[in-house]
Parts: C-alpha cells; sequence; structure tokens
C-alpha cells in the first residue's frame, strides 16, 4: 500500500491527514495555536507554533495510520494564504511574529496608494486590489518597521515566505525556498499574466526582489522532506493555497464551474480557464491551478467573516456552547422576527473592500432572543455568498454551471445550506468528504507521485453526498436580499 500526507496549515489550526492509494482519508491529527492580536486589527500568528504543530500533527497522523515514513509516495502542502513570514537565510529565524492576512495595520499605507493612483497598474498585473489582506504590505510593513529589517533586506539576509513557502523551508531543512503559483499570485508583488515577480510593483512597495521565493507549478518537485520527521525522506510533491486546494478537491476543472468554502471566512471561486478575466464588480482575479506550466484562472469572492459568526455566538455573546446548536435555534426563530446581522467584524471584503466598516445588527425587538439572532448569523453566510454570487455573473460572459459546490465545517448545517440554497436560487452540491481542501493537495501530490489518477478520472469519480435545492419564492428572495443590502448600507455609513 502507498499513502499520500497531506498538510493543511490553517489560520486556527494545523491539520495533516493521510490517505491511501483509493484517496481515501485514514488518519488525522489537528493542533490549534494561539492568535495573537497586538492592537486592535492586528493579527499575528508564532511561526515557531505553526511549524511545531505541523510536525507534531504529521508525526501524529503517521502514526494513528500505522505505516512507516517509507510508505509515503509524497506530501501535499495547502495553508492559510497572505499570511506573510519574513526570516534569516543563514540561521532560519523568523524576524518577527507572522503577519495574518486578516491583519489591518496596512489599511492607512494602501489608502495611500489609493489615492496616489497606484490601484490600476496593481490590478491590472496580479488581479488584486488595493487592500492589507494581501502580502505585499504586510512585507512592506516589517521592512519599515523593524530595526535593522531593511538593511539585512538589502544585504540579500532575509527571504520572504507565505506559509507553504516557510514550511518548504523548515521541511526541506533550508534546502528549498519555493512557492507555487497560487500563493505568489496572493501577494500582491506577483504578476499572474506574465508568470513572474513584478519589479514595477516590488520597487514602488520597496521590496528587495532577492528576498522572493522561486515560483513552481502546484504539482512538482518542492525537495524532500528531512528523515528526521517521518523516519524517512519524502518528497514534497504538490502545493496549493487552501481555497485553490478547495477548487481542486471539489474538481472546478471547467471553465465555469464554482465552489465556495466555509471556513473562518467565506471564498467562492469560478474557474475561467486560460482567461484571466478583469473583474468590474471588484471581485479578485487569481490562478485556481498551474500544471505542467499552464495556469488556470478564478474570479474569487473572499469574505472574512462566516463561520468566524457562529464562533462570535458561542466566544462573544455566549449565547450558545456549541456550533451545532445554531441549527435548532435556528429552526425555532419567530419567522415574523427580521433581524439582519452584518459580521463586519474585521471590515468587508469582496465586492466592498471597506476595511473600516463593523459589524451591525438590525431589527432587534424586546423579543429577540438567541434563536432570532442564530438565524440572522447563519443568515448572513448566505446572503454574503450572494453578493458574491451576483458579481461573479455580471463578471462572467461565459456559460457558467448553475451549481454552487460547497465545503467547509459550515457547510455540516443543513438549515444554513438550504438557506444558501434558497436565497440564492442555484442548487448547493454537498460531497461526502468536507475536507476537500486536504484531498486537493493530496490529489496534487499523489497525481505527481503517479498514485492518483489524471485530473480527469479524477473529476469523474467526485460525488456528492446530497443536493439542496432552492424552496424559496422569487419574490421572496428579492426583497430579503434588498433588506441585506440596505442594513450593509446603513453599517457602512456608521
Ligand atoms: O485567504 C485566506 C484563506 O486562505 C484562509 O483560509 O480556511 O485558514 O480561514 P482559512
Amino acid at each position: 500500500m502507498t499513502y499520500v500526507l497531506a498538510i493543511d496549515q490553517g489560520t486556527t489550526s494545523s491539520r495533516a491527514i493521510v490517505f491511501d492509494q483509493a484517496l481515501k482519508p485514514v488518519a488525522s491529527a489537528q493542533e490549534e495555536f494561539a492568535q495573537h492580536f497586538p492592537q486592535s486589527g492586528w493579527v499575528e500568528h508564532d511561526p515557531a507554533d505553526i511549524w511545531a504543530t505541523v510536525c507534531r500533527t504529521c508525526q501524529a497522523a503517521v502514526e494513528k495510520a500505522g505505516i512507516a515514513g517509507s510508505e509515503i509516495a509524497g506530501v501535499g502542502i495547502t495553508n492559510q494564504r497572505e499570511t506573510t513570514v519574513l526570516w534569516d537565510r543563514d540561521t532560519g529565524e523568523p524576524v518577527h511574529n507572522a503577519i495574518v492576512w486578516q491583519d489591518r495595520r496596512t489599511a492607512d499605507l494602501c489608502h495611500a496608494l489609493r489615492e496616489a493612483g497606484h490601484e490600476e497598474m496593481i490590478s491590472r498585473a496580479t488581479g488584486l486590489l488595493l487592500d492589507p489582506y494581501f502580502s505585499g504590505t504586510k512585507i512592506k510593513w516589517i521592512l519599515d518597521n523593524l530595526e535593522g529589517a531593511r538593511a539585512k533586506a538589502e544585504a540579500g539576509q532575509l527571504l520572504f515566505g507565505t506559509i507553504d513557502c516557510y514550511l518548504i523551508w523548515k521541511l526541506t531543512g533550508g534546502a528549498v525556498h519555493a512557492t507555487d503559483a497560487t500563493n505568489a499570485a496572493r501577494t500582491l508583488v506577483y504578476d499572474i499574466r506574465k508568470g513572474e515577480w513584478s519589479a514595477e510593483i516590488c520597487a514602488l512597495l520597496d521590496i528587495p526582489m532577492t528576498m522572493l521565493p522561486d515560483v513552481r507549478d502546484c504539482a512538482g518537485d518542492f525537495g524532500a522532506v528531512q528523515a528526521d520527521l517521518l523516519g524517512a525522506e519524502v518528497p514534497i510533491l504538490g502545493v496549493a493555497g487552501d481555497q485553490q486546494a478547495a477548487t481542486i478537491g471539489q474538481a472546478c476543472f471547467q471553465p465555469g464551474m464554482m465552489k465556495s468554502t466555509y471556513g473562518t471566512g467565506c471564498f467562492a471561486l469560478l474557474n475561467t480557464g486560460d482567461v484571466p478575466v478583469a473583474s468590474k464588480n471588484r471581485l479578485l482575479t487569481t490562478i485556481a491551478y498551474q500544471l505542467d506550466g499552464k495556469p488556470t484562472y478564478a474570479l474569487e469572492g473572499s469574505i472574512f467573516i462566516a463561520g468566524a459568526v457562529v464562533q462570535w455566538l458561542r466566544d462573544g455573546l455566549q449565547i450558545i456552547e456549541s456550533a451545532g446548536e445554531t441549527q435548532a435555534l435556528a429552526e425555532i426563530a419567530d419567522p415574523h422576527q427580521n433581524v439582519v446581522i452584518v459580521p463586519a467584524f474585521t471590515g468587508l471584503g469582496a465586492p466592498y473592500w471597506n476595511a473600516h466598516c463593523r459589524g451591525a445588527v438590525f431589527g432587534l425587538t424586546r423579543s429577540s432572543g438567541p434563536a432570532e439572532v442564530s438565524r440572522a448569523a447563519l443568515e448572513s453566510v448566505g446572503y454574503q455568498t450572494r453578493d458574491l454570487l451576483e458579481a461573479m455573473r455580471a463578471d462572467w460572459g461565459g456559460e457558467s454551471e448553475s451549481v454552487l459546490r460547497v465545503d467547509g465545517g459550515m457547510t455540516a448545517s443543513d438549515w444554513a445550506m438550504q438557506f444558501l440554497a434558497d436565497i440564492n436560487g442555484v442548487p448547493v452540491d454537498r460531497p461526502p468528504v468536507l475536507e476537500t481542501t486536504a484531498l486537493g493537495a493530496a490529489w496534487l501530490a499523489g497525481m505527481q507521485a503517479g498514485v492518483y489518477p489524471e485530473r480527469e478520472e479524477f473529476a469523474a469519480s467526485w460525488a456528492k453526498e446530497r443536493t439542496f435545492t432552492p424552496a424559496m419564492d422569487q419574490d421572496t428572495r428579492d426583497a430579503r436580499y434588498a433588506q441585506w443590502q440596505k442594513a450593509v448600507t446603513a453599517a457602512q455609513g456608521f
């Protein structure tokens, strides 16, 4: 038997999953790690925590599977994207905590660059917008604010990487400084049309290009995991950012296919084939995957708060003890009440891109309670998805499948998935394995190792567990969505 090990390094936890030759998960391990909030709107991770949890979960998963390292044909890595690490080339020591994708500290810098008229050039090259979300301004912030960092970077002593790249460096014992095209596409300094780092943007942000990693295909040679971790050297053969890995795991290989993943946030990707479609509705253009040197592009809608709104009910408001309770509460909520939550806790992502907006609740009465608030929380995820799908429809002239493939923890809620289908007016397909992100990374590595089938065969074997069919009438759907739009406008005016 041959196995593949997928590492899924996410925003709040690190996971490792062992897949067998039939692409079935056979063992997994997961560890949460600390989130650091040094100031309002700032979010950091300690790279040492990331590394330690990745090592421990890999070893635990392999041990649970009862296999030897020599039986693993390849390692696939998928990761939280945009999160930025800078480390010393000689010692391997990070010079600062990782600045996490959610971090808003460069909002003013982004604003100033926008005011100075740079957004158009940056968008044309990278497919992204001037928002603190992406790595570029985070790199600049460290170089500008950490004493001695710029001089070291200019002397070629500092390396930059997103989390995949940092892990590849650590796993290979410093032998490989590389990333894949999907992660590069999230940095704000990578030209997704030319397939190279942009000298113009690096000059604008004052980023020495010697810091940047080599950019490779998603399936390829990323060096070997040193033998001390798994008991044998194992090649790293697959790498993709987590939302792109989920697109692959959902087998969205045809132009027009789309998926939406519900984790901390929600990220919807629509495959646009070999054409990088420029959005007129403030979506992102990104690389869905790059295989055999050929990029396939996607339109992406990114929402910062999806599952996190349920965490807020649990940890902030403390009106539930576990996420699963929201479903029962939503079912008993008073249908005549009209509570709307705009969960802009860390600003609004696509299509609004308002870094300064904060959350709001509308329509409260004296009889509004945990049930109505829970229902509104689940509904906010459906409404935000509709914002994205409306923008995608407007941007994408091609044929699109009118089915949304979903995955991620929150899709376990039948109530939330039915509302998603209702408010969007599209069928929602849920696969049996919700670990689609890890599956995508495993497939990349296993396919490269020759253990797993090629793209067409893998796509043909994709199966759904259930379809949620829209049941709401069009008038209700539109009236409720109009109310959401009013609420978002009001929240932004606050
Ligand atoms: O762009 C951020 C995204 O990659 C984070 O995903 O699942 O770690 O919240 P997740």
